[in-house]
């Protein structure tokens, strides 16, 4: 099996062609300025011979979409749209990574693939419209929503609380109302290429097993990296961004579980182990 991947400089994408490399499976990597997806003309055909093509190349700036709504769509609408059709007129097949915001929050449950979509923010509504390009393109595809995910190679979640700990006399505030499952990047990375052997094709949620608020995952990270130290939980509405974020997003792993017969790992072995990755 052979892979391009797109956005490989990425968060994700870095830490997919780690996996590749590991696992001895041949991955072509490309990213800005090599190829641009929003160009018509902007080297698609760079990429090299492969059997997949998987997508990590997104704009992913979740409150900077809000003010820029014509970025975010030809990101991740118009250029998954261009993927798409690359991968037609090549015969390769597609791996997309969604999100789980292309979910309103408002249920009480964990979200499946049938769930009703209903995106709350510019970047979920932009990621929507590229789920239904690729839906309507005819090629072989699977897109894996995820979610809240942190790695090595990007900013997120853990590092703003680890640069935040301890820094100036106000304890640190976390919101205490939305509830996702934080996945590691590396743990992503081995999901998606199971899903990459399993011959279905589909939409498939990828997440860490649990759930928590962000403020509890504040609370786990401070657990291991400074015990003791004060956080205090807020609401929505007194930590007020740009986009609005859904309640509650988890995503329902049990399709993902039943193509591939693995359970995806907790969200707290996820960051025990990204914390011992960067701190050594
Ligand atoms: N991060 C999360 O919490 C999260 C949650 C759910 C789903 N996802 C999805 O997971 C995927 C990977 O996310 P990530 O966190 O790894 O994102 P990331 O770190 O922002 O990586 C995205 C990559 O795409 C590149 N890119 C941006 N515009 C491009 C264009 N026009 N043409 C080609 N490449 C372009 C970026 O380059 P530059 O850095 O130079 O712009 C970057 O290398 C995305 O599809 C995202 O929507 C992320």
């Amino acid at each position: 099996m052979k892979l391009a991947v797109l956005g490989a400089n990425g968060m994700l994408g870095t830490d997919i062609m780690s996996a590749c490399n590991n696992a001895g499976i041949s991955a072509n990597g490309y990213d800005l300025p090599e190829i641009d997806i929003t160009r018509d003309e902007g080297g698609l055909d760079k990429i090299e011979n492969c059997d997949w093509v998987v997508n990590c190349a997104a704009y992913t700036d979740v409150d900077g979409a809000e003010k820029e709504k014509g970025k975010a769509f030809d990101v991740n609408r118009d250029g998954v749209r261009r993927i798409a059709g690359w991968c037609r007129r090549s015969g390769v097949s597609l791996l997309h990574i969604s999100t789980d915001y292309v979910f309103d929050g408002k249920s009480k449950t964990a979200y499946s693939e049938n769930s009703r979509v209903n995106p709350l923010n510019i970047y979920g509504m932009s990621k929507l419209g590229g789920e239904e390009e690729i839906k309507s393109s005819g090629i072989n595809y699977i897109i894996a929503r995820t979610q809240s995910l942190f790695g090595a190679n990007g900013r997120n979640f853990v590092r703003t609380i680890l640069s935040r700990l301890g820094n100036g006399p106000e304890p640190l505030k976390v919101v205490d109302d939305q509830v996702s499952s934080p996945t590691y990047t590396v743990h992503l990375s081995d999901a998606i290429l199971r899903l990459l052997n399993t011959g279905e094709q589909g939409i498939v949620h990828v997440s860490s097993s649990g759930e928590c608020t962000w403020y509890q995952f504040a609370c786990a990270i401070a657990a291991i990296i400074q015990p003791g130290v004060k956080i205090i939980p807020v609401t929505s509405n007194e930590y007020v961004r740009p986009a609005k974020r859904p309640a509650y997003s988890v995503l329902d792993k049990t399709l993902y579980t039943s193509w591939t017969g693995h359970v995806m790992p907790p969200w707290e072995d996820g960051l025990k182990e990204y914390l011992e990755r960067i701190r050594s």
